[in-house]
C-alpha cells in the first residue's frame, strides 16, 4: 500500500524531530502502522532552512494553506504554536477532511472545543499526546491504559522549565533570572518564557488532562494558575528544611460539586517520588479508582522526545486511516461514534 502522507506546518526543533525519527525508523514504524507515514510537504516562513533540514524529495512551501490544498495530503501536523495562524490552519485542515496531529497546548486549551467540534463534525481526528508532558504518553494512558478506571486525580510536574529552575535554585543556591536564562538557553522554555514562569504553560497541559481524565470541555479560563516568581531560594531552603521540596504541579481533581483545576507551586515531602523528579523532567501521577496511584516519568521537552509523541499519533491514525483492520485500534482522539467499535 502506498505509504500515507503527511503534510508538516513548523519545522522547527519538534518538527526537525519528528522528520528525523519518522525516516530513521520508518521500517519499525511502517511495520507497527501497517502502511509506511512519509511527510512529502513542508511549510515554513524559512524555507531554506526548511529545504537543508529536509533535503531533495520533499516539497518545501511558505504557505501552510498550500499544503492543506495538497488532496494527496491525509494527516496535517501543526508545529507552529501559538493561537492566531494556528488556529485558522488547524480549522482549515479539518475543513479540508485532513486528521491533525498537534503540539500546540495552549491552543487546545483555550480554543480546543471550537477545535473538536469541528473535528467531530468532519469525522477527522484531532490528536495531541505531545501537547502534554512531552515524551511521556499520558494521553494514551488516560484515554486507553486507564479508560476501566473512574479518575479521582491527575497531579504532576508538566513544565520542565520551572521544574529545572526551582532544582538549579535549590541545588545550586542560584538566583531565579540566572537559571531562566540557562532554561532558554537549553531550549526549555516557550518563545514568551512568562507562560512557564506564570504557571499558563502547565495550566494548559492541567486543563487538556482534565478534559480526557474526567470527560469535561476543556475550561482553561476556569483554572487557578499561580507561577513561581514570587519564590525566592530562602523559600526553597526553608522547605528544605522542614523536609518538603517545592513543586510546581498541575492538578486536577474529581470533587462532589464538580471538576477543581489548578497550578501553583506545592510543597511535598522529600520523600515522594515526585518531590526527586529533578531538572527538565516531568512527571504525572494517576489516581483511578480501581488502579490506584500510577506515576509516569520522562522527558517533556526536546525535539525527539516530543517526536516520539507525534509519531505515536501518526501511527494511530494511520491505523485508523488503513484498509487492514489488523492494524486498526478501538479507540482514539475524538473520532465518531461508528469507530469507537471498531473490533481490534
Ligand atoms: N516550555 C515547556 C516546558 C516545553 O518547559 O515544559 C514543553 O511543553
Amino acid at each position: 500500500m502506498k505509504p500515507i502522507q503527511v503534510g508538516l506546518l513548523g519545522i522547527g526543533t519538534v518538527g526537525s524531530g519528528t522528520f528525523n525519527v519518522l525516516k530513521r525508523n520508518q521500517e519499525e514504524i511502517r511495520r507497527r502502522a501497517g502502511r509506511g507515514i512519509e511527510i512529502t510537504m513542508v511549510a515554513d516562513l524559512n524555507v531554506e532552512r526548511a529545504r537543508e533540514i529536509v533535503g531533495d524529495g520533499v516539497a518545501v512551501v511558505a504557505d501552510g494553506r498550500q499544503v492543506i490544498a495538497n488532496p494527496e495530503i491525509d494527516i496535517v501536523i501543526e508545529l507552529i504554536g501559538g493561537y492566531g495562524i494556528a488556529r485558522a490552519l488547524v480549522l482549515e485542515a479539518i475543513a479540508a477532511g485532513k486528521h491533525v496531529v498537534t503540539a500546540n497546548k495552549a491552543l487546545l486549551a483555550v480554543h480546543g472545543t471550537e477545535i473538536f467540534a469541528a473535528a467531530r463534525e468532519k469525522g477527522v481526528m484531532v490528536a495531541f499526546e505531545a501537547a502534554v508532558a512531552g515524551g511521556i504518553p499520558i494521553i494514551k494512558a488516560l484515554r486507553e491504559g486507564l479508560t476501566a478506571n473512574e479518575i479521582q486525580w491527575v497531579a504532576g510536574i508538566i513544565n520542565g522549565t520551572t521544574n529545572f529552575i526551582l532544582s538549579e535554585m535549590r541545588d545550586k543556591g542560584l538566583d531565579f533570572e540566572v537559571v531562566l536564562k540557562e532554561a532558554q538557553r537549553l531550549g526549555y522554555a516557550e518563545a514568551d518564557p512568562t507562560f512557564d514562569i506564570e504557571g499558563v504553560d502547565a495550566a494548559h497541559k492541567a486543563t487538556l488532562m482534565s478534559a480526557i481524565a474526567f470527560g469535561v470541555p476543556v475550561q482553561f479560563d476556569k483554572a487557578h494558575v499561580e507561577g513561581i516568581t514570587k519564590l525566592s531560594a530562602v523559600d526553597i531552603r526553608y522547605a528544605e528544611q522542614l523536609g518538603y521540596r517545592i513543586k510546581l504541579l498541575g492538578i486536577a481533581k474529581r470533587r462532589d460539586n464538580g471538576i477543581e483545576l489548578r497550578v501553583h507551586p506545592t510543597l511535598v515531602p522529600s520523600k515522594r517520588l515526585i518531590a526527586n523528579v529533578e531538572g527538565a523532567m516531568n512527571a504525572v501521577m494517576v489516581h483511578g479508582d480501581a488502579v490506584g496511584t500510577t506515576l509516569y516519568y520522562g522527558k517533556g521537552a526536546g525535539s525527539e522526545p516530543t517526536a516520539s509523541a507525534v509519531i505515536a499519533d501518526l501511527v494511530d491514525i494511520t491505523r485508523l486511516h488503513t484498509a487492514d483492520p489488523d492494524h486498526r485500534v478501538p479507540h482514539l482522539a475524538f473520532q465518531p461514534d461508528e469507530l469507537r467499535t471498531t473490533p481490534i
